[in-house]
């Protein structure tokens, strides 16, 4: 059937005039009519031989949905001219034909929807849910039929084994052995009339960008009378293709559907199997259809995704996924967790009966979390020895306690990346601990804390593995549950055999030490299994902390046995609790980055890392410049702070060494140092320099400069007085446009002497009120600006003029310096200028607050004019001490060398960026300092679309900021360890945004 045939039938059986287009489908022809932009319909006609009373059927759920769920928008259906709702007509091959009109859903198909959240999902499994109540009061004979899409039917695939390789058996029949298994309970679940064809193009999603919404379900043709479970298990099917993790993709459909349509405990317990077997109808389908109608490309549109997920979902423990699902739904995660703590409660257990040869039973809680104060600094705690004379010390402080603790408890002493995984949201580690930690001598003698058969004795080898590692299974009056003891030393465990019996009070074995024991101080791991799930030779001791609320269930806390309070995790402060006091106690001007805010306890190297363990890529911070929490530095600031802090009124050797070693960087006329304690501290005296050495008071500054937050800084910063809740340029600032070749008021190449020309005028309206020119304050790259790049030859000329009226230039390096833009070491090197004074900041404490301001001997001696120059803290041993080791690393660790090299790397990948993505209209930036600006295609600026990348890209671990005066400009200013490796990472999830709808839509 064409479309024009299909328009004509219409128009004869309906009465309607509208343009046909042909829909993709199974068996029908269907066809989208077009009859207004707010009129449209779908024009069904049913294969040949199609029973009528399937028809009805599906003519009648579709009434009763309009009756009692019309928020749900399914499709209504339409009369024909003479008011049936089945017509008939006859195609070319005179075959009898049924037609039915129906209303169109307007909306997107899921499967164009870009990202699937997990807000979309839950979404989704709500309207599953909502539907599937609508639908059970209702009924319908056409319900009870053989149909090969009904899980429940689904072992005639079975028979077509064949079809497929041997790998590809090995799989389906895998599930298919499980679903027989099972037959038995399963065909006893609950049943009712169900959808059962939630797949992603029969999903309808709201315009919304942002915040899309399942807006109904289309396509009533599978709907069936069979385990109610089964729908579930379909929406869950689709909704979880093309995710890196399908399981933790599943759960917020689950949970919705929950939420509108509670399902029962014995119902989860088939949900995996019932997923696992819709993917083997799928491909069986597919392996068919391919023999029979092998240029229907439709038929097989679910074939790869559902290949790729069948294998991804036979690695997951089928155990471990219903605990999931069970949490998704509110129940206990393991359904055995409140009978053992119950059996825990009416046991008690003594810490002896864990190490027989030691008679305390009291603790001291020792906190190995990652914003742990005690465990300092990487380096420290990957120091076994020192760790170890740590744990030796504290064990002398309380002789009457043993050290323990670690129960849930977020750590990064598991280095090991062998566990690290790419999950729906980036990288992921393990990082929740699972047991309680005993840190005990080697050799302490350990014992088994009930009756019980050994289940896993073995060496489980390897860095911060567990080493000796034992495993008993004990059987109580109600329940089984497991005991696990690591890092034994190897001999010992491989003293017992699986299948031992043990009583309680038997030795198992004595503590390792390092190397042997997993490498580790001494110290016996204890954890509590209530299920084995599939693990035979090891046992996760660490979990994800996605998977957390799941695993704390499996392993529930060891203290449920020993009851000792001190063994209790202290409470942490929310979030929440945090924010709230913020917002009372701290000025309300104090933002805070993010729609949801993350907190941050940790610094290393390139990331940071939050109460969780989680790194997060940091591209945005240049104050932590050779890395956050560089050793060195760290080193050096302690090391001088335990010796000496004081101001600069005594003799002291770090002051000159740091001031020889900064001067050795830069040009001989710059050559008399300040230290100061911030960027605004340093670019408010280099003004008082500058009006001291000329006398006038009139400065000339780019607009959107910005220069820091004291008074007079503000009055020179047009980012802040021409921005929200400033007052506009003081009398004595004079602002030119900013010299943005991009978008500015002159573009292009060439703009140079146009920019110049501005600068001039100024300069000229200074002099007719009978003043001046005090000096030019700039940055040799506009940071807040948006990272605007200075036309070339620029700042040459404008220094020139300046100094033709007797005012002096001050280059603000407090962002770009200190090897950062890679071709030099300083920022006004890149235009082959001389300042007469810089402004140094950030970098040069590397988070430590120490700046400085250096001058030519020329303006130092002119403010020298007798008045003492005292600063209580600029310029103190430790801040020196900070500030020598930051350039000796720079220079030692050819930091600039690699900034410019990164840079280059990222630079030019962000420019293949740009021409796939037209939204970046520029890249611009030197070395590691860099910004790409979002517009759309009349250059006009996204600044929606800039905070809606910067917040998804944090949600995949990476952080990056926006400047500009429309914001729209993506900053990239990372710590200086940043690698190509790192610059990949975030080519990577910068292309996963720019792929999103928000993104895609808005140029
Ligand atoms: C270019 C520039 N100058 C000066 C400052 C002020 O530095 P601080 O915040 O250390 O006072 C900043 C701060 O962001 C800056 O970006």
């Amino acid at each position: 059937m064409t479309a024009e045939q299909s328009e004509a039938l219409l128009l004869d059986l309906y009465n309607i005039k509208g343009s046909a287009s042909p829909l993709p489908g199974e068996i029908d022809s269907n066809f989208k009519i077009k009859v207004s932009d707010s009129e449209a319909y779908i024009l069904k006609i049913a294969a040949p031989n199609t029973p009528s009373d399937h028809l009805e059927f599906q003519n009648a759920l579709l009434q009763h949905i309009a009756t009692h769920g019309s928020h749900l928008n399914a499709s209504r259906v339409i009369a024909n001219a003479l008011g049936g709702l089945i017509s008939e007509c006859y195609d070319s091959n005179e075959n009898k034909r049924y037609v039915r009109l129906i209303t169109w859903v307007p909306g997107r198909v899921w499967s164009v929807v870009n990202p699937q959240s997990d807000n979309l999902r839950f979404n989704l499994g709500r309207h599953c849910g909502t539907l599937t109540k609508i639908l059970q009061e209702f009924d319908h004979e056409e319900a009870y039929r053989d149909f090969e899409w009904d899980i429940a039917q689904s072992l005639w695939t079975k028979d077509h084994l064949h079809l497929f390789s041997e790998e590809e058996q090995d799989i389906l029949h895998g599930f298919q052995e499980q679903f027989e298994a099972a037959l038995e309970p399963y065909s006893r679940l609950r049943k009712g009339l169900v959808h059962n064809d939630a797949n992603d193009n029969n999903i309808i999603v709201s315009e919304d960008l942002k915040h899309p919404q399942v807006r109904a379900l289309i396509d009533y043709g599978d709907a069936i009378h069979t385990q109610i479970i089964n729908d579930l298990a379909i929406a869950c099917s689709y909704a979880m293709m093309h995710h890196m993790d399908p399981l933790e993709a599943a759960l917020p459909i689950v949970k919705g559907y929950h939420n509108s349509f509670p399902l029962l405990e014995e119902e989860l317990e088939h949900l995996y199997v019932a997923i696992a077997m819709r993917l083997v109808i799928s491909v069986t389908k597919s392996a068919i259809n391919k023999i029979k109608d092998p240029d229907n490309d439709y038929l097989n549109i679910s074939e790869q995704p559902a290949w790729d997920l069948l294998k991804k979902w036979r690695l997951i423990s089928k155990e471990f996924a219903t605990c999931s699902f069970r949490s998704a739904c509110d129940f206990n995660a393991h359904p055995k967790e409140v009978t053992f703590s119950e059996w825990a409660n009416s046991n008690t257990f003594y810490v002896a009966d864990l190490f027989p040869n030691v008679e305390i039973n009291d603790i001291h809680h020792l906190d190995l979390s990652v914003s742990s104060e005690w465990m300092g600094h990487r380096k420290d705690f990957d120091d076994l020895e020192l760790f170890e004379f740590k744990i030796r010390r504290l064990q002398k402080c309380v002789p009457n306690k043993i050290i323990a603790g670690g129960y849930l408890e977020p750590r990064i002493i598991y280095t090991s990346s062998a566990y690290d995984k790419i999950g729906n949201n980036g990288k992921e580690s393990r990082t929740i601990h699972l047991g309680v930690d005993f840190w005990l001598p080697a050799g302490t003698p350990v014992s088994a804390i009930c009756d019980g058969e050994i289940v896993i004795a073995i060496n489980n080898a390897g860095d911060k593995e567990y080493g000796g590692l034992v495993v008993i299974k004990h059987c109580t009056d109600i329940m089984d549950f497991y005991t696990l003891y690591g890092h034994l030393s190897v001999q010992s465990v491989t003293m017992h055999k699986v299948g031992d019996h043990i009583k309680k009070g038997d030795i198992i074995g004595y503590l390792g030490s390092y190397p042997e024991n997993g490498n580790w101080v001494p110290h016996l791991h204890f954890q509590i299994l209530l299920s084995l799930l599939d693990y035979k030779n090891d046992y996760p001791g660490v979990a994800y902390y996605s998977q957390m609320g799941i695993w704390k269930s499996i392993c529930p806390d060891p203290n449920l046995l020993f009851k000792i309070e001190s063994l209790r995790k202290p409470s942490a402060i929310s979030d929440e609790e945090l924010m709230q006091y913020r917002q009372q106690h701290l000025g309300k001007n104090i933002s805070l980055q993010y729609d949801t805010p993350i907190r941050m306890v940790r610094g290393d190297g390139v990331y940071l890392i939050d109460p969780f363990g989680r790194n997060y890529l940091d591209t945005v911070n240049n104050v932590a410049h050779v890395g956050h929490e560089n050793f060195r530095v760290v080193k050096a600031g302690q090391d001088q702070m335990a010796l000496l802090n004081t101001n600069t009124r005594y003799l002291h050797e770090h002051i000159t060494t740091l001031t020889k070693e900064l001067l050795a960087t830069l040009p001989s006329p710059l050559a008399v140092v300040y230290f100061v304690n911030s960027g605004s501290e340093a670019n408010d005296l280099a003004i008082r320099m500058a009006k001291c050495a000329t006398g006038e008071r009139d400065f000339i500054v780019s607009a959107s400069g910005y220069h820091g937050h004291t008074d007079t800084c503000i009055g020179l910063s047009s980012y802040k007085f021409d921005g929200e809740g400033g007052e506009g340029a003081p009398e004595y600032t004079h602002t030119f446009v900013m010299p943005d070749a991009y978008r500015g008021t002159y573009r292009g190449s060439d703009t140079a002497a146009l920019y110049t020309a501005e600068v001039q005028t100024l300069i000229d309206a200074v002099h007719q009120k009978g003043r001046g020119v005090a000096g030019v304050l700039l940055e040799p790259i506009l940071s807040c600006g948006g990272q605007i790049e200075l036309p070339k030859g620029f700042l040459k000329s404008v220094y020139t003029n300046i100094r033709a009226v007797g005012g002096l230039c001050i280059s603000d390096e407090v962002q770009v310096g200190c090897g950062r833009v890679g071709k030099a070491f300083w920022g006004f090197q890149l235009h082959d200028v001389v300042p007469d004074i810089i402004t140094i900041g950030k970098p040069l404490g590397n988070g430590h607050p120490l700046a400085a301001v250096v001058c030519t001997r020329e303006v130092a001696n002119s403010f020298a004019n007798g008045m003492e120059y005292f600063n209580t803290f600029g310029g103190n041993p430790v801040s020196c001490a900070v500030g020598i080791e930051v350039l000796r690393i720079v220079k030692e660790e050819k930091l600039q060398e690699q900034a410019y090299r990164v840079g280059s790397f990222l630079k030019s990948k962000l420019q293949e960026l740009a021409s796939l993505y037209p939204i970046i209209g520029d890249v611009r930036g030197q070395g590691l300092f860099l910004g790409i600006e979002l517009v759309n295609r009349h250059l006009r600026p996204l600044s929606d679309q800039t905070r809606y990348l910067i917040n998804r890209m944090k949600d995949f671990g990476i952080l990056m900021s926006s400047d500009g005066p429309d914001r729209n400009v993506l900053k990239i200013k990372p710590p200086m360890l940043f690698t190509e490796e790192h610059a990949e990472e975030l080519i990577f999830y910068l292309k996963k945004i720019l792929d999103e709808d928000v993104m895609k839509h808005a140029y």
